[in-house]
């Protein structure tokens, strides 16, 4: 056990859990990136767009353009410029939390694999033409990984032997490339796409089975840490194989999957709740309770089973964007490649894998798509690339510039990171941007308010104003980020 999760209590939001839990703090410093260049727009980079881009057809797609956070370079292939990059940084971030929270281990595996590896499987002539094949100098054949079943095998069977070395969970943040017929929807459906991607070895079935489990667990509060409800759905395996298999799909009209569920399973949530990682039990108790309501996607829908499960008020037929999935597949790749362990009786079995992704480049779409309104982007607190954004209404002003450049040096002073609009632009422009670009709380100072002592504090979902002192504005942002 010790293995697969020494240093952290695996609680998950437990005594002495050193990782932030959902709903508890979003506090964060990020020193590479605090520097005033970067959080003072007149020096930032932020190329927003005031026109609607034509090629854009859904929300998401177009608001990211508009707020400068991608740029197209090919087709399905972006450049995420500073905006985008500080939020697909964050929503990494989490990601990376709450896997070494549930003890699993990160490591880096190449973009660029052997073809070689792949005919071991017999998957390198399964895949098709979703699989970008290279050929080197030498005319070896390589190709740009569209997942990691195979190295992950590669790397296990190298090093491990014994059935004393499980449970064994590894993982990787890293770049996928998958030749789509159809990219669209800008990061939403790339070629090239950032993902998390995690594998489980385990001497047993069972104890395969408490892997997938675990990793239910975890997703669950991956995801409602970025403020968003993915609904797992039993779904199909398609070329990864498998016997068991759960898709996470965010309700949304724009959603490619069709799906079909109970409204009752949209009352679940796993809020702060403890969950020992370690304890089957406990781990099987949650997947049951999220998927015993009926909630499947249309390639396992069953209309008849629909019918007779869910109550007619009760049955919703929507669209939903998958934003992970997670398989177990026993021992099909351990057995063709080899990755064996010697069990307590000294016999020698193949492991019992699976395999876990979440779209990390997916969900800045995804989150937009659930959080937005006909201004712009509204960033949940877990995701947002800035914690809040300063407007001042008068740059110039010696009052006014002193101001905000004290909030913004008691913010920065906390470990938080203001946006400071300091451009000398009219308030009109300011205020367009700002609700753009979506950050969640907005705190404006202008001179009649300042004459009285007061600043403006904005909450961008609700478009709600509160005056009060530059110092409770400071202290009521600091609070929203612990969570208190
Ligand atoms: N082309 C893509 N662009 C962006 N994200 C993607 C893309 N393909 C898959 N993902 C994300 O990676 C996650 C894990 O990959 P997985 O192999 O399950 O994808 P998939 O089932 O083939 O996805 P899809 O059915 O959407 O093509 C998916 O749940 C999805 O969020
Ligand atoms: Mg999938």
């Amino acid at each position: 056990m010790a293995r697969n999760g020494p240093q952290l209590d695996r609680r998950a939001g437990g005594r002495g859990a050193p990782l932030p839990s959902q709903g508890v703090s979003h506090k964060r410093v990020r020193t590479s990136q605090s520097c005033e260049t970067v959080m003072r727009l007149s020096r930032y980079f932020l190329p927003v767009l005031k026109e609607n881009p034509a090629e854009a057809q859904i929300v998401s797609h177009r608001y990211m353009l508009r707020a400068g956070m991608i740029k197209q370079q090919a087709a399905g292939i972006y450049s995420w410029l500073p905006l985008g990059f500080r939020v697909l940084k964050r929503i990494e971030e989490i990601v990376h939390e709450e896997q070494i929270r549930a003890g699993h281990i990160p490591l880096l595996m190449p973009t660029l694999q052997p073809a070689d590896l792949w005919r071991e499987s017999g998957r390198y002539e399964d895949y098709g033409e979703e699989m970008l094949r290279i050929t080197d100098r030498h005319k070896r054949d390589l190709l740009y990984g569209p997942t990691n079943e195979e190295m992950i095998t590669d790397i296990f069977r190298a090093h491990i032997g014994s059935y004393k070395d499980l449970p064994l969970t590894l993982y990787h943040v890293q770049w996928k490339f998958r030749d789509e017929i159809r990219p669209r929807f800008g990061v939403m459906r790339g070629r090239e796409f950032y993902m998390k991607d995690g594998y489980n070895f385990d001497l047993t079935k069972e104890d395969a089975l408490h892997a997938y489990n675990r990793h239910l667990v975890s997703y669950l509060r991956t995801y409602e840490r970025m403020g968003l409800q993915a609904i797992p759905m039993r779904a199909d395996s398609g070329p990864i194989g498998g016997d068991d298999t759960h898709e996470f799909l965010v309700l949304a009209d724009t959603g490619e999957s069709e799906v079909f569920y109970d409204s009752k399973v949209t009352d679940i949530h796993l809020g702060s709740r403890e969950i020992d990682y370690d304890s089957h039990e406990e781990c099987r108790s949650v997947m049951e309770e999220f998927t015993a309501l009926y909630a499947r996607t249309d390639e396992t829908h069953d209309e008849a089973r629909f019918n007779e499960r869910v109550p007619a008020e009760r049955q919703r037929r929507a669209r939903g964007i998958e934003v992970g999935q997670i398989f177990y597949f026993g021992t099909k790749y351990s057995e063709p490649m080899g990755a064996t362990v010697v069990n307590d009786k000294g016999e020698r079995a193949p492991v019992h894998m699976g395999s876990h992704g979440i779209g990390v480049s997916r969900l800045a779409g995804a989150i937009i798509e659930a959080s937005h309104d006909d201004k712009g982007i509204i960033w949940p607190e877990g995701v947002t690339p800035f914690h809040c954004g300063i407007v001042n209404l008068k740059q110039g002003d010696a009052a006014t510039d002193g101001a905000c450049g004290e909030i913004y040096g008691a913010l920065t002073a906390k470990g938080l990171e203001p946006l400071y609009d300091d451009r000398d632009e009219r308030a009109g422009a300011k205020f367009a941007t700002m609700d753009m670009i979506g950050l969640p709380w907005r705190i404006t100072v202008g001179p009649r308010g300042l004459a009285s002592g007061k600043v403006e504090l904005t909450s961008r979902r609700t478009g709600e104003s509160e005056e009060m002192t530059p110092e409770a504005a400071v202290a009521r942002i600091e609070e929203i980020y612990a969570g208190a």
